[in-house]
């Protein structure tokens, strides 16, 4: 077992990893894992990855989940680097590629973040599970949910793309249709999970969904031969998965398997709804809600 302890991003605090966490407790930031990387170091060795199976879990002692726990899988990760030639050439770049997350579980890397925190939740005894989700989070939780045996609430803004909500009933979940945004979402699990006994699963607000999120950095950096690209294009909602990148870039050089150069990260957000660009702009170290945010999205997607 490899996990060491979970800590506050904020204030440092520790907490323990043995019983179900949410926020820190003394300030409400978010916790992260901690892995103890000396001790992981010595069991695993970039050699031997390319032997395991294709999937997030051959970087088993760099996730959370203790030694004796189950895994709640799907066969996500492992996903395809594709060379984008042509699309390259049309915009002036010689070496673009595009990490294939469609091909996980449930079409998104979501899936990758699921995977990690349901099998955390399970082991650590949660039995009702609760998200807000706008369309990707809630079909992942709904598929793994449903394959570790627990109840699954969704929380969806009542404009969700018809498809993902059929998703989510279709794999088992509660769905609850919310007049509001995402956020509204989140309010209303909030207010209801200490009554219900849900575990709240929102992005961020739990410690392992980055965990799963953080393999996409070890995949890109494995994939492309522990040589990290120059830049990182992401398609960003909350920003977990870029967090997750920048955290597995930091373990894989303390273990020794990059070194110190970074790509440039670039958060892409459609710009009716762009906190993180906003609060990057504006030179901002949190992102603050976005009020009325709408990207048009559904409507696109309703006529397409
Ligand atoms: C397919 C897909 N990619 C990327 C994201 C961004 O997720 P996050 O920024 O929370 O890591 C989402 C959801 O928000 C998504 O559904
Ligand atoms: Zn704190």
């Amino acid at each position: 077992m490899f996990l060491s302890h979970l800590e506050c991003t904020s204030c440092g605090l520790r907490h323990e990893w043995s019983h179900l966490q949410n926020l820190c407790t003394s300030c409400h930031k978010p916790l992260f894992a901690i892995v103890d990387l000396a001790k992981a170091g010595r069991a695993l060795t970039r050699e031997v990855l390319p032997t395991r199976e294709k999937s997030l879990w051959r970087y088993r002692e760099l996730l959370p989940l203790p030694s004796d726990a189950e895994t709640v899988s799907l066969g996500e990760g492992g996903t395809p680097l594709l060379g984008a030639t042509r699309f390259g050439s049309e915009l002036g770049l010689s070496n673009l590629w595009i990490k294939d997350e469609s091909q996980n579980p449930t079409q998104s890397f979501k899936a990758r973040g699921m995977a990690v925190a349901v099998s955390m939740a399970k082991y650590l005894g949660a039995t009702k599970l609760a998200v807000p989700s706008a369309g990707n989070a809630g079909g992942a939780l709904a598929a793994y949910a449903a394959r570790a045996g627990l109840e699954a609430h969704i929380f969806m803004p009542r404009d969700t793309p018809h498809a993902n909500i059929i998703e989510c009933r279709e794999l088992g979940a509660r769905v609850a249709l919310v007049d509001g945004l995402i956020t509204d979402c989140g309010v209303e699990i909030s207010r209801r999970k200490a009554a219900e006994g849900w575990f709240d699963m929102s992005t961020l607000k739990e410690p392992y969904r980055v965990e799963g999120k953080k393999t996409l950095g070890y995949e890109l950096a494995e994939q492309f031969d522990w040589q990290l690209p120059d830049v990182i294009l992401y398609p960003t909602g909350g920003g977990t998965g870029l967090i997750g990148m920048w955290k597995a870039f930091d373990e894989i050089e303390a273990l020794g398997w990059i070194g110190k150069k970074r790509p440039r990260m670039f958060s892409v957000q459609a710009t009716g709804c762009a906190p993180v660009v906003r609060a990057f702009e504006n030179g901002d170290s949190t992102a603050a809600e976005f009020p009325e945010a709408n990207t048009g999205v559904d409507r696109q997607r309703a006529r397409g």
